[in-house]
């Protein structure tokens, strides 16, 4: 038998080889059972970038509560980066000064009904240049459990120079099996914790990632590059959007960034039509904004419980672009129980970009005179086919035909 034990070892070698270096797999994803829809919570990265501290994350929890948002569907209190301290003599990873008990800290949140996300990354160092989890993956993984943390997000940042420009230089079908792997390495890990863990990945889109990421069960990914709190970034992040439809359902969604509704210099129609495409795309909801400064417009985008079911719609699907007319949108998405969403977005910087537009009732597979209801003022429409519309510079006209489930 010794004679064989190595060949059999070069078999496994080369079987694993031939695997890796095949075509990503593209058979439709096993279910996942987590994330059976988008997650929603709120995530501290947009608002306090690398200033987080575990203060800020239970009045962040608090306020998620008292504002109503836990009772909209906001579930999930996700610290970004920079928790982040040493490691020990034995490897394990402890939290810095500004997090002093990550675990009473995980009970808190837990004790409000939430749940609680972290965040790490394959490479030596994170993208704010704290301890990474390169070498470390089934510690963490395990040191995550035992806090009781719910979701991950795990964000390629120093694994692209360190490990894949470092072992394939120049090869960029190899450094994309290095990523591919890194993230199922993590993916494993998790799961054997046995904890439900959602599996956020965050590598900007590359290599198509919504073609292999649900097959080792990531939850979401990524499909950009960063949000900003502007409307070219927003709308930049939107148009990408457009295709990748056919890739997000049930356990696995693309998520193009985290919302940005209520931060920098946004006008409401722009924290509107932001959070409202959003919601068309079935993308995450993770609010990223100062809770407890929270305005009340803004509290009311966010909890526009109308708004969260398209969203949170149990079929899943994700909105395509049905057609532009110059610089409007016509997006839309089908929903349980027959229904349907649709979003006319102006992206153009006044409202004459919508002068004449028509709705093309034609266009969209529907046949006018059509009852719905306007998401934004509560208010009923008839839609008729060629109607003219007329909407405010980065506003939009959301509406749902059919009752809501
Ligand atoms: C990257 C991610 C952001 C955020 C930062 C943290 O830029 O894309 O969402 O997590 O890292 O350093």
């Amino acid at each position: 038998m010794r004679i064989f034990a190595p060949l059999s070892l070069a078999i496994l070698l080369l079987a694993s080889h031939a695997a890796s270096s095949q075509a990503p797999d593209k058979t439709p994803a096993a279910p996942q059972a987590l994330a059976q829809t988008p997650p929603m919570g709120w995530n501290s990265w947009n608002f306090f970038s690398g200033k987080v501290t575990g203060k800020d994350i239970r009045d962040s929890a608090d306020r998620i509560v008292s504002s109503g948002m836990k009772d909209a569907g906001y579930v999930y209190v996700n610290i970004d980066d920079t928790w982040e301290g040493e490691r020990d003599a034995n490897g394990v990873l402890h939290s810095n000064a500004k997090f002093p008990d990550m675990k009473a800290l995980a009970d808190y949140v837990h004790s409000k009904g939430l749940k609680i996300g972290i965040y790490s990354g394959p490479g030596p160092k994170t993208c704010a240049g704290y301890a990474g989890s390169l070498g470390h993956e089934e510690q963490d993984a395990q040191l995550y459990a035992q806090w009781g943390i719910d979701y991950l997000k795990y964000d390629l940042c120093s694994f692209i120079p360190e490990v894949m420009e470092k072992q394939a230089p120049n090869d960029r079908a190899a450094q994309m099996r290095l990523m591919i792997a890194a993230y199922d390495k993590m993916a494993k890990a998790l799961k054997a914790t046995g904890r439900p863990i959602v599996f956020s990945l965050c590598q900007y889109g590359w290599d198509a990632v919504w073609e292999w990421a649900p097959a080792l069960g990531g939850n979401l990914w990524r499909t950009t590059g960063d949000i900003q709190p502007n409307w070219d970034r927003i709308y930049a992040i939107l148009s990408q959007q457009a295709g990748l439809e056919k890739y997000s359902g049930p356990g696995h969604w693309n998520d193009p960034d985290m919302l940005e509704v209520g931060n920098g210099r946004l006008t409401l129609a722009e924290n509107r039509a932001h959070f409202s495409m959003w919601a068309m795309l079935a993308a995450p909801l993770l609010a990223g904004n100062d809770l407890p400064n929270m305005k009340p417009e803004i509290k009311a985008i966010l909890t526009n419980r109308e708004v969260v079911a398209i969203d949170q719609d149990p079929l899943g699907k994700q909105a395509g672009r049905v057609y532009s007319d110059g610089e409007v949108e016509v997006w839309s998405r089908n929903l349980s129980g027959g229904a349907r969403a649709i979003a006319v977005l102006n992206a153009g910087d006044n409202r004459y970009s919508t002068h004449p537009f028509r709705l093309d009732l034609a266009k969209l597979g529907l046949r006018g005179p059509l009852q719905a209801k306007d998401l934004w003022t509560g208010k009923p429409v008839t839609l008729t086919h060629n109607m003219p519309l007329e909407i405010a510079s980065h506003d939009v006209l959301l509406v749902r035909i059919g009752a809501q489930k």
